[in-house]
């Protein structure tokens, strides 16, 4: 079976492009991970500053370093997106030409040890902020059947989320769930084997998804931060959005739809998806999808 690793900047010449880089000034990178798409926009024009927000401090430190040549063009946030009004007011901006979030997880934690990938043998963690209290192994062996149930079905849109979270509990009765491997090994005997076996895709990716967006508060976190942004831009400013799956997609798509008439255009009727070729180099952006709104 394949492993998912290798993640360079997903739609980074098209996110360029809508966030009108070259024109410049002041950009917000939501999600600043490896920096790619921050260092890509320091680039396209020498005037333009970005302040960057994460909330995984391993992933600053990372960053950091790498974006050290360019000094105090780039400020750097230890914080969650949906508190991206608090840090302009910390820097002193009122409004910014484009924000940028580029959604999920990043390379580094599929590639780390925080119990993301159901492809190795690591502790149910999944939190992309280590200073937060709540991690996997507390979902996975504390919250009630029902509760369970509802997130496997509702964030990982999983048919069998009943049957999952009934034998979680019944394993869980015996001896805590511990790891990856335990979890992805009850989901594997659960899901009928005719139905993942021989497929590239482990049959507990959609449990992990919906785990790890729970853990994360994920989509109480877009759903925070992308009318702040909005607001934050100014005119003809651009918000750019790239997602990696359809609940996310669907959320942003909506999102959007509600903020058109307070002053915005959606720019991008259908979502710009990745080249064939781009796919080719990095199977990681194979479902990625770009949404673009401008601010009139
Ligand atoms: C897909 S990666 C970004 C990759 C980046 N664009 C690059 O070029 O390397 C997503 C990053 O967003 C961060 N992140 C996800 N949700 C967040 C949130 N609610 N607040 C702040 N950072 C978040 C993750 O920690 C991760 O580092």
């Amino acid at each position: 079976m394949e492993r998912e690793i290798y993640h360079p900047p997903v739609l980074l010449k098209e996110a360029i492009h809508y966030l009108n880089a070259k024109k410049g000034v002041t950009f917000v990178d939501a999600t600043l991970g490896g920096g790619g798409h921050t260092e890509a926009i320091l680039k396209a024009n020498p005037e333009n500053r970005v302040i960057a927000i994460d909330r995984d401090e391993e992933a600053i430190e990372r960053a950091l370093k790498r974006l050290e040549p360019y000094g105090d063009r780039i400020a750097v946030y230890h914080a969650n997106f949906s508190q991206i009004d608090r840090v302009l007011e910390t820097e002193g901006v009122s409004e910014v030409d484009g924000v940028l979030f580029d959604l999920g997880v990043s390379h580094f934690h599929l590639r780390g040890e925080r119990g993301f990938t159901v492809w190795q043998e690591q502790p149910l963690d999944m939190r992309m902020d280590r200073s937060q209290r709540l991690t996997a192994r507390e979902v996975v062996n504390e919250l009630p059947e029902r509760k369970l149930a509802e997130i496997i079905f509702k964030y990982g849109e999983e048919r069998f989320a009943r049957k999952i979270a009934r034998e979680v509990v019944r394993r869980r009765k015996v001896k805590p769930i511990e790891t990856t491997t335990e979890l992805a090994k009850i989901v594997e005997e659960v899901i009928p084997k005719k139905l993942w076996a021989g497929r590239k895709k482990h049959p507990a990716i959609k449990t992990f998804q919906a785990i790890r967006i729970y853990v994360n508060k994920e989509f109480e976190e877009i759903e925070t931060a992308i009318p702040k942004a909005a607001h934050l831009l100014k005119g003809s400013g651009r918000l750019v959005v790239i997602t990696f799956h359809s609940l996310e997609d669907r959320l942003v798509k909506n999102l959007f739809k509600k903020l058109e008439p307070e002053g915005f255009k959606i720019v991008t009727k259908k979502p710009v998806e990745p080249t064939k070729e781009e796919i080719s180099h990095n199977p990681a952006a194979r479902s990625a999808k770009l949404r673009v709104l401008k601010r009139l």
